[in-house]
């Protein structure tokens, strides 16, 4: 079989600071065919995951514990594709799955690179790419969720947090109130996914919205933003709640001083809110936890997977990923490369 080169993202320098966009940064080039070893397959890739964290790790060091993309190299992230070459005796050609070697048209995967996405559960193989093992650690591990817990969700219109508002949700919580950016974002919060409450952080007063909202206050906070989201939630906290920290959006976009809000000592110290920060290693537990939860609660309708699907070629990824933290999408953000 010839194989032709086929188009990757390069990281062609690394960010330098928050205000450059991560698309200006990122190319697309072609590189030269690569025919897989004995063990290895060669994969077509369907779909490329778009996450807020590829921002990150296009700094030359970063604290989240997940390899940085290294400049003149294809950058890395969750992909689908299918099986066009095999070397390997478990994965013929025509396979589906999914992998971590995306952000280009073709891959070669070795062996425990690829998982097989099983048939007929969900509509569609890339609903596989989202960010539900965070969510649901985040949420089930570190959060305890349960019955009777009134539950905050910032950026919950977002990959992470539409999935852990939904979970908490399915975890029996009495309420589930999620925050977003606008209007329409806060309408499909309620409408779509069935929270019980949202509130605008562009047109509503947090304080006001969720001293209606939670008279008694909140016991769980789920946060992805952190800054005055995080503050405000400590100002309406029930005794004893738990904040599971997830992520730090206001601080991981331009002009955001979200990684260091000010912490109401005393607040917390009357409540006794226990904070907890996270970091979901994707063991291979968490991940099984995770994919079971998810297809019972998509098969009985409690669960929605959130996602904005984009059409590619590649290059549709590139300019994604601006606009992703720049809130134009919502949901997993997802780009289709091939039929
Ligand atoms: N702890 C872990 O193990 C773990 C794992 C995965 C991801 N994470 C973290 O989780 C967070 C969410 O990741 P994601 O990929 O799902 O991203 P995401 O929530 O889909 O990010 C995009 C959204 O962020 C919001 N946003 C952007 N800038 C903001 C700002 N300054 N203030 C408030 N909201 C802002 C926008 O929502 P609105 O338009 O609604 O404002 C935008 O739509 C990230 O911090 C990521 O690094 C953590």
């Amino acid at each position: 079989m010839t194989v032709q080169g086929s188009s990757a993202v390069v990281l062609r320098a690394h960010r330098g600071h928050l205000s450059q966009p991560p698309s200006s940064l990122l190319e697309v080039v072609t590189l030269p065919p690569r025919e897989p070893a004995a063990g290895q397959v060669r994969v077509r890739n369907l779909f490329q995951q778009v996450v807020a964290a590829n921002g990150d790790l296009m700094f030359e060091t970063t604290r989240i514990p997940v390899p940085v993309f290294r400049t003149g190299e294809p950058i890395h992230g969750g992909a689908i594709g299918r099986v066009v070459e095999s070397r390997a005796d478990d994965l013929p050609v025509g396979t589906v799955v999914l992998h971590m070697s995306g952000w280009r048209e073709e891959s070669v995967l070795g062996p425990g690179e690829a998982f097989p996405v099983p048939d007929g559960v969900f509509p569609g193989p890339e609903y596989l790419l989202n960010q539900g093992v965070p969510a649901y650690h985040g949420i089930v591990d570190v959060a305890a969720v349960g019955e009777g817990d009134v539950v905050l969700v910032s950026g919950a219109a977002g990959g992470v947090g539409s999935m852990a508002a939904q979970i908490a949700k399915a975890r029996g919580a009495a309420y589930v109130i999620g925050i977003a950016g606008g209007p329409e974002k806060a309408r499909y919060l309620v409408d779509e996914l069935g929270l019980d409450a949202a509130v605008d952080h562009h047109g509503d007063d947090l304080d006001d919205r969720l001293t209606e909202l939670a008279p008694d206050g909140i016991t769980v906070f789920f946060d992805t933003i952190g800054g005055h989201q995080f503050e405000a939630a400590l100002r309406h906290t029930a005794f004893g709640a738990r904040f599971a920290l997830c992520g730090v959006l206001a601080g991981q976009v331009a002009g955001g001083d979200g990684a260091h809000p000010r912490l109401d000592i005393m607040a917390a110290l009357a409540h006794e809110v226990q904070i907890r920060p996270f970091t979901t290693r994707h063991t291979p537990d968490q991940v099984q936890a995770w994919n079971t939860h998810y297809a019972q609660w998509y098969a009985e309708g409690r669960i929605r997977f959130a996602h904005t699907l984009l059409e590619g070629p590649l290059q549709r990824a590139v300019t994604a990923q601006n606009e992703l933290l720049a809130g134009l999408h919502r949901g997993n953000v997802i780009v289709r490369l091939a039929g």
